[in-house]
């Protein structure tokens, strides 16, 4: 096997918060049914953050259960990576608070936005910074997607949910970690998946939170079509790029956004659906948390073990999306 990346990770964690909100819920709040949404979509419930938790509040519970499965102190952590869209803060970024909760001053800590491909971009750069910090890196995919969403827009509300997923890296000779990764983005797209205010482009104003500018916009039709293209074209070039064969990977994960974009997606990149790792009914759709989450829980049920072939792939606003063949 020819490693592009050697890293071993060594502890994954995940954070829901307490309270669901079911299908049944959503339908007191716009006009859908619990089963127009199980059936466009897949999802059955998703967690919501409280009025006075932020992403890095989720980040933080993920965390500390990482690191008790790697039998770390957080002390030995070289950096922390987010990949986020839904930052506590625009600044600091959700990295640095993050440090500031696990109370270790000093190393680095940043965000990558990259939407719901935020993970695998937060995994790329993490593994290769770790060649110089040669220490275990934090490596998070979290959103709070509650707090940006339009609650009366049934278009995107009924996909939406929070939660975050972390993944700790570390130095290793072994042959492990990522045997391909492919990244990629087209922001001649962007228009179809943004939250259009509260940056530069457009500030904060009256009008901007009279209009909900500040939540996101979707064209969920054309996101559905690019998102299955490119997440299987993602998926088809890391299998290639890896040097196996798509029946060699023993789980596929898959970014959470819609159960039919991930049997499209599937059937593109020829890979089992029964090999596929699929989470998005207690859920929903948590951008960059999606991943980490759902590889935490297939690593907990023993769906994954030691040496075993791992495929990721993702698509997200940006456009964005990435795929990576990892051995664990
Ligand atoms: N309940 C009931 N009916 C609905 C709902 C709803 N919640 N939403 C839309 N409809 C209706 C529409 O009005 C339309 O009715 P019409 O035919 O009378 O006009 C009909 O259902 C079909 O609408 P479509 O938009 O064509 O439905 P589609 O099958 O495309 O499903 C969905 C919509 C679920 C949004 C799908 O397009 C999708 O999953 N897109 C990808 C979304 C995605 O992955 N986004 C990532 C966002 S997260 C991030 O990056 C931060």
């Amino acid at each position: 096997m020819k490693f592009f990346r050697r890293f071993k990770i060594i502890g994954t964690g995940s954070y829901l918060p307490e309270k669901v909100l079911t299908n049944f819920d959503l339908e007191k709040m716009v006009d859908t049914s619990d089963e127009w949404i199980r059936t466009r979509t897949g999802v059955e419930k998703r967690h919501i953050v409280r009025d006075d938790e932020a992403t890095s509040d989720m980040v933080i519970e993920a965390a500390k259960e990482a690191l008790k499965n790697a039998g770390l102190a957080a002390s030995a952590l070289g950096a922390i990576i987010v990949g986020t869209i839904s930052p506590d803060t625009l600044f600091p970024s959700t990295g640095c608070w993050v440090q500031k909760g696990l109370n270790i001053p000093g190393i680095p800590a940043f965000d990558v936005s990259a939407a719901c491909s935020g993970f695998l971009y937060a995994l790329e750069a993490g593994s290769s910074v770790l060649s110089s910090i040669a220490k275990p890196i934090l490596i998070a995919g979290a959103d709070a997607l509650s707090k940006i969403t339009d609650w009366e827009d049934r278009g995107t509300c009924i996909l939406m949910g929070d939660g975050a997923g972390v993944v700790i890296i570390a130095p290793t000779d072994e042959d492990r970690g990522f045997l391909s990764s492919i990244l990629g983005a087209d922001g001649s797209l962007g228009e179809l998946l943004v939250q259009p205010a509260g940056g530069t482009r457009m500030p904060a104003s009256h009008e901007t939170v009279d209009k909900k500018l500040h939540t996101i916009q979707m064209k969920g039709n054309e996101v559905f079509k690019h998102a299955v293209r490119a997440m299987g074209d993602a998926a088809v070039a890391a299998i290639e790029q890896a040097g196996i064969d798509p029946e060699e990977i023993d789980l596929f994960i898959p970014h959470q956004a819609n159960t039919r974009i991930i049997e499209a997606t599937c059937r593109r990149a020829r890979v089992p659906l029964d090999k596929t790792h699929i989470t998005i009914g207690w859920h929903g759709n948590m951008s960059a948390g999606t991943i980490p989450v759902a590889f935490h829980d297939a690593i907990s049920k023993g769906l994954v073990k030691r040496d075993d072939l791992v495929l990721f792939a993702a698509f997200g606003g940006g456009f964005t999306w990435g795929a990576s063949v990892l051995r664990f």
